[in-house]
């Protein structure tokens, strides 16, 4: 018997990937499958980026970097830093990571152990807690609240605070809710947070540029009070349409920046170099693919939340931000994990369930809006029509 370690046990996953690979096995059935599962956007990365990775092949960027990656990405994410949010951030203190969530990965192994406490929100992105659970450190639920427009409360938050509490993990604009904190209750958590000066901050701010209705984005990282314990976390994955290529980056608190350094070198060694050379041209150059995805966003968000409106039973708050729509489907009858399995295996729609972002989940599921147009009409006609016909049968009802 292999003497495997138990916190194995512990580890969580992403059912995203899980529906993904169901969606296309069904598909290379014959089946026509509509897949609002997975969260990435469904634009080609733009050319200007892929034509610089191309040309830094050729150029003969084939070898290792250093493992905090190229010094001239780490002045580019400054440099798009400051345009973007008017904060100075040090190069130096910039980390570019093989994707977003490894910032999340390392955030968690730094501030967790037997004992403290990690607060997280739910529903939120799985991996967090998955991460919390493995590294032994008690999960705290933040609840994420439908009334509440799923933007968080401070005062909800600094509630849950205790002695132990080590990291805090904030996300906004937010996966799996589109919801987006506004700038004044970040203000409340951030004078709040001056009482607990030993908490540190994960600001999960992947979406920040996916924002609708002209709302501002605010920052963990434009509060100079807590600026040296906040981590930011960022990346290409869906700002430039960019998931494959395993580029993301934090931003870390000086005093702590060094093990992040030895933790990549223990780990991963370095970023794929053509990537970094891409990330550059992404940050430098013209930003109007950024807009134009997210005007595409924007008028499918508004689509598919008056369609899912008008299906009986169902109920969707507008989505402010990110890619997401999540519908609370409580007065269907169905319980949302048998909804999306029926949803996939006899609609062909994929979706995900509320509750594979946590416990407070249960009663919504989660569609992505990164489909076409065309598919994310085709979609929301099956699951009215779907829903209309089929009734939930024992156990598929809500318990
Ligand atoms: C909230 C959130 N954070 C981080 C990530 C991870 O991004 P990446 O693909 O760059 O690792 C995702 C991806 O879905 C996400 O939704």
């Amino acid at each position: 018997m292999l003497q495997l370690a138990r916190n194995l046990g512990r580890l969580g996953d992403e059912n995203a990937f899980t529906v993904l690979a169901r969606a296309q096995a069904l598909a290379a059935q014959g089946r026509d499958i509509v897949n609002l599962g997975i969260g990435q956007p469904d634009f080609p990365t733009p050319p200007h980026i892929v034509e610089a990775a191309i040309k830094a092949l050729r150029d003969g960027h084939h070898g290792y970097t250093p493992a905090m990656g190229i010094p001239p990405l780490r002045e580019a994410v400054s440099a798009d830093i400051h345009r973007r949010l008017g904060v100075e951030v040090d190069p130096d203190t910039v980390a570019i990571m093989p994707g977003g969530k490894v910032t999340m990965f390392l955030a968690v192994l730094m501030f967790a152990e037997e004992g403290r406490e990690i607060i997280f929100p739910d529903p939120g992105f799985p991996i967090y807690k998955s991460l919390i659970q493995y590294s032994a450190a008690k999960p705290v639920p933040l609840p994420i609240r439908e009334e509440n427009g799923f933007a968080f409360s401070a005062d909800e938050l600094l509630s849950r605070i205790t002695p132990n509490t080590s990291l805090i993990i904030l996300n906004t604009p937010a996966n799996p809710t589109g919801g987006v904190t506004p700038p004044q209750e970040i203000e409340k958590l951030v004078a709040g947070l001056e009482r607990w000066p030993n908490v540190a901050i994960l600001a999960d701010e992947i979406y920040g540029q996916i924002t609708f209705d002209g709302l501002r984005h605010a920052s963990l990282l434009q509060y100079p009070q807590i600026r040296d314990r906040v981590i930011l976390l960022d990346g290409w994955s869906k700002t430039y349409a960019m998931t494959g290529w395993r580029m993301g980056y934090g931003v870390w608190p000086k005093a702590i920046v060094d093990h992040v350094r030895k933790l990549a070198t223990n780990c991963h060694s370095c970023v794929n170099a053509s990537a970094q050379w891409a990330g550059i041209a992404a940050l430098q150059g013209p930003q109007d693919c950024v807009a134009q995805m997210t005007v595409a966003f924007d008028e499918r968000r508004t689509f598919i939340a008056g369609a899912l409106n008008a299906i009986p039973g169902m109920r969707c708050v507008l989505p402010k931000g990110a890619f997401y729509a999540f519908p609370n489907v409580s007065g269907t009858g169905w319980n949302e994990r048998a909804l999306a399995k029926a949803l996939l295996e006899e609609a062909g729609v994929a979706v995900i369930a509320g509750s594979d972002f946590g416990d407070e989940g249960q009663g919504f599921i989660r569609l992505s809006s990164a489909n076409s147009m065309e598919n994310i009409a085709r979609a929301v006609d099956r699951i009215g029509d779907f829903l209309a016909s089929r009734k939930p049968a024992g156990a598929e009802a809500i318990g």
